[in-house]
């Protein structure tokens, strides 16, 4: 099965295309596309991502990167004689009438380029910044009414857990889903969330903890801004802290929530913490700046590996694995490395660091996994716990039936 797959949810657009199959008990996916188009160095100007910015960005992108996607999995190809039909145009003019470039480019495609053959679109229809997500459902829609394939809405949270599991066989684009034991706690860390997820199952999943305030990269990007890095700040912080030797930064920041009996986090203490030292010096070196990112990373880490350990302790976990943007950072890595390595019979997984950050790639391989839910399967009978509320809320309509 061909699947399309569309994420716009934050600074990134990006588009990827694979071939799926094996179903739950022995997932393959060739990888047939993978393109990104990262807005980070546009946001960068305004210190943070503008959310009418990204909106407009992934506007102008889209169809350029479809057309690359296309080309690359070489399923491009142009119509003999250009044809759009006036009901045809005035859809696609209604459907994507709020992105004005989009919409421009769009007919100009979809007039030239002859059907791909692929089977359905999946799309990031949330957790993420409204104006950015509309873009890419709105631009699925259009697509889906034109090819006359299904649509598969797809959780970007749930994109960043499969990212850990997609590990690279020997051949570079062939990717295989390593089996594994349940229960599974998923730490998911990112410029949004901060979660810890249990899965009993596939696709099922019972909050234990979230964050009371700020995301973990949300704290990341603010205090790169008190140190005056540039956006998004997490690799700058991840960078100058490696400069520093364990144990030798001058400064001692809180470890909030460490002990609390619950699995919440909150990092806006910890945040203004850094915001007090830094106003208590008078002048920033780098080496000074070197040792309070050292330090935040520091608390960062031991709050977090804290708070799984136990979290993997009480429900008898088989399996720990994170994702998002945050674990790309390499002390988070191998800490949780050599933690997990610790606890008996427990499998570690962390994604490729640039399957960390948003990708399409994980949304495609997602909505595979979405799609089988949907299969009829007395035995299994798997929740779509996530999945549900949301379609209600994006309220996205297939314009046909997923059949595999
Ligand atoms: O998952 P993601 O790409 O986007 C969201 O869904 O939010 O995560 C982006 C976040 C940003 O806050 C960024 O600073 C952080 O991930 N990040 C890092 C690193 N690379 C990206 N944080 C710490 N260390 C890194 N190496
Ligand atoms: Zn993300």
């Amino acid at each position: 099965m061909k699947i399309l797959a569309i994420e716009t949810s934050c600074d990134e657009t990006a588009i990827s295309i694979i071939d799926a199959r094996g179903g739950f008990s022995a997932p393959k996916f060739t990888v047939l596309s993978n393109q990104l188009f990262s807005q980070a160095s546009i946001h960068a100007k305004y210190g943070g991502v503008f959310p009418n910015v990204a909106k407009r960005e992934h506007s102008k992108s889209l169809v350029p990167l479809l057309k690359l996607a296309l080309k690359e999995a070489k399923i491009l190809e142009k119509k003999k004689k250009p044809i759009l039909s006036e009901k045809d145009k005035a859809f696609y003019t209604k459907t994507l009438s709020r992105e004005h470039e989009l919409s421009e480019q769009f007919l100009t495609f979809i007039k030239n380029t002859k059907k791909p053959k692929i089977d359905a679109i999946a799309v990031t229809e949330g957790p993420g910044l409204e104006p950015a997500l509309w873009v890419g459902i709105n631009f699925a829609k259009a697509l889906s009414h034109s090819w006359n394939i299904p649509i598969i809405p797809t959780n970007h949270m749930e994109g960043h857990i499969v990212a850990s599991l997609l590990n690279n066989s020997q051949k570079k684009d062939e990717i295989s889903i390593p089996k594994i034991s349940f229960p599974v706690l998923a730490l998911l860390i990112s410029g949004g969330h901060t979660e810890l997820v249990l899965m009993k199952n596939w696709l099922t999943y019972k909050i234990l903890g979230n964050t009371r305030d700020d995301a973990v990269g949300e704290a990341f990007d603010k205090v790169a801004r008190m140190l005056k890095l540039p956006y998004p700040g997490g690799p700058h912080i991840s960078k100058l802290s490696e400069s520093v030797a364990d144990g030798s930064s001058r400064y001692k920041l809180p470890r909030p929530m460490i002990h609390s009996d619950d699995f919440d986090f909150s990092f806006s203490g910890l945040k203004t913490a850094v915001l007090y030292t830094v106003k208590k010096i008078p002048r920033l070196t780098g080496k000074i700046k070197a040792e309070i990112a050292n330090e935040f990373e520091n608390s960062v880490v031991e709050v977090l590996l804290s708070k799984t350990k136990r979290a993997a302790k009480q429900y008898k976990v088989k399996t720990i694995l994170i994702g998002g943007g945050v674990s790309a950072n390499k002390r988070i890595r191998e800490q949780f490395k050599n933690s997990v390595a610790e606890l008996s019979n427990t499998a570690f997984y962390v994604p490729n660091q640039d399957l960390s950050t948003d990708n399409a790639l994980m949304i495609a391989v997602a909505a595979y996994f979405r799609t089988m839910t949907r299969i009829p399967n007395k035995k299994t009978k798997v929740k779509n716990t996530i999945l549900k509320e949301q379609e209600k809320k994006a309220n996205l309509k297939a314009s046909g039936n997923l059949s595999l």
